[in-house]
C-alpha cells in the first residue's frame, strides 16, 4: 500500500483564478524518495503545502497509509511529518541550538538530540551563535536540521540543496539517503535535474500545475530519449566533431563514418533529464 496517495488534487489561490495545481494524481511508496521536478511557478511548493496540511484540500483526496487524510489534519499527522521550507524561517534571536531545542518541544513523541543534528549538517561549531548572524546557507541547513528534529516518517523537502556549495550539498544529500534507508518516505521538490536524478527513485515532471510524466529517471530516459554518440575526428590537422543517434540509418551512417575518418575520440551518452523534460513539456527547468 502506498504511503501517500494523491487523487485529483486541484488548488487555486484565487477563487476564480487559474488553478496553481490541476487534477494532480500520484502515489509514493513507503521509503521512496519521490521528486517533483519543474520550472519556477510550476506548482511544486503548492503541492507540497497541500500534502503537508499547510494549504487546504480544495478539491481531490489525499490518503496517508491508506486512510483518507482529513482536510484539517490534527496533531497526530503533524507529529509524524517533517517540513523543510523553500525559504528557511529560523528564529533569528535564538542560537541554532536553541532554535532546534525549541522546535523539538512542539512535538509529542521522541525527538532527536539537537547537537547531534547540528553536527550532521556541519553547524556544530556555530551551535551557540545567534541564527540571525548565520549566512544564507547556514540558515538553510538549520531549517533542514529543524525539519528532522521530530524523527518524521514522512519528510517534505523544498529545494533542499539550492544555493549550497557542492560539498555541503553532498552532505545534505547523504543525510537524505540515510533517512531513506531508515524507511522515511520523502517528497522532494526541485528544479535541479541533477538532484532529481541522483536522489529520486521516481520523478514527476510538473509544468503549469499539471503532471506530465511520472517514472524512474532511467525509464524516462529510455522511453523518451535516445542514446547518441559524439565522434571527434581530424581533417587536415583540424579537429571536428559530429553527433549520431544509435538507431536505424544513423547507426549505419556512424559505422561508415568511423571507417572513413581519422577518429580521435568517441563518446556515447544518454540524454539528460532536462532534455527529456524539454521534449515532453516544451519548457526548460529554469
Ligand atoms: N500565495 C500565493 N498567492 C497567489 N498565487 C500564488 C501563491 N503562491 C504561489 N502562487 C502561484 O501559484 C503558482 C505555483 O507556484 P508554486 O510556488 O507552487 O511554484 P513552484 O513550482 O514551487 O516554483 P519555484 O520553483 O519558483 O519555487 C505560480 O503561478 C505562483 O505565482
Ligand atoms: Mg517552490
Amino acid at each position: 500500500m502506498a504511503m501517500i496517495e494523491v487523487k485529483q488534487v486541484t488548488y487555486s489561490y484565487k477563487k476564480d483564478g487559474a488553478p496553481a495545481v490541476k487534477n494532480v494524481n500520484f502515489s509514493i511508496e513507503k521509503g521512496e524518495i519521490f521528486g517533483f521536478l519543474g520550472p519556477s511557478g510550476a506548482g511544486k511548493s503548492t503541492t507540497q503545502g497541500i500534502l503537508a496540511g499547510l494549504l487546504e484540500i480544495q478539491q481531490g483526496e489525499i490518503f496517508i497509509d491508506g486512510a483518507l487524510r482529513s482536510a484539517h489534519p490534527g496533531k497526530e499527522f503533524f507529529n509524524r511529518i517533517g517540513m523543510g521550507f523553500e525559504i528557511p524561517n529560523v528564529y533569528k534571536k535564538l542560537s541554532g541550538l536553541d532554535n532546534l531545542n525549541f522546535h523539538a518541544k512542539l512535538y509529542d513523541g521522541e525527538t532527536e538530540d539537537a547537537m547531534e543534528v547540528l553536527e550532521m549538517v556541519g553547524l556544530a561549531d556555530d551551535a551557540k551563535k545567534r541564527a540571525g548572524a548565520y549566512s544564507k546557507g547556514m540558515k538553510q541547513r538549520l531549517g533542514f536540521a529543524r525539519s528532522l528534529m521530530n524523527k518524521p516518517d514522512i519528510w517534505f523537502l523544498d529545494e533542499p540543496t539550492m544555493g549550497l556549495d557542492p560539498g555541503t550539498a553532498n552532505s545534505i544529500k547523504g543525510i537524505i539517503k540515510r533517512k531513506q534507508s531508515e524507511a522515511t518516505t520523502i517528497f522532494l521538490t526541485t528544479h535541479n535535474m541533477f538532484v532529481a536524478e541522483e536522489l529520486c527513485d521516481r520523478v514527476a515532471f510538473i509544468v503549469d500545475g499539471s503532471i506530465v510524466a511520472v517514472d524512474t529517471p532511467k525509464n524516462l530516459k529510455l522511453k523518451y530519449g535516445k542514446m547518441r554518440v559524439v565522434v571527434e575526428y581530424e581533417q587536415k590537422g583540424v579537429l571536428f566533431s559530429k553527433e549520431f543517434g544509435l538507431s536505424g540509418d544513423e547507426k549505419a551512417e556512424f559505422q561508415r563514418f568511423i571507417g572513413e575518418h581519422e577518429v580521435k575520440t568517441v563518446h556515447s551518452g544518454e540524454p539528460s533529464l532536462e532534455e527529456i523534460f524539454i521534449k515532453l513539456t516544451g519548457r526548460g527547468l529554469e
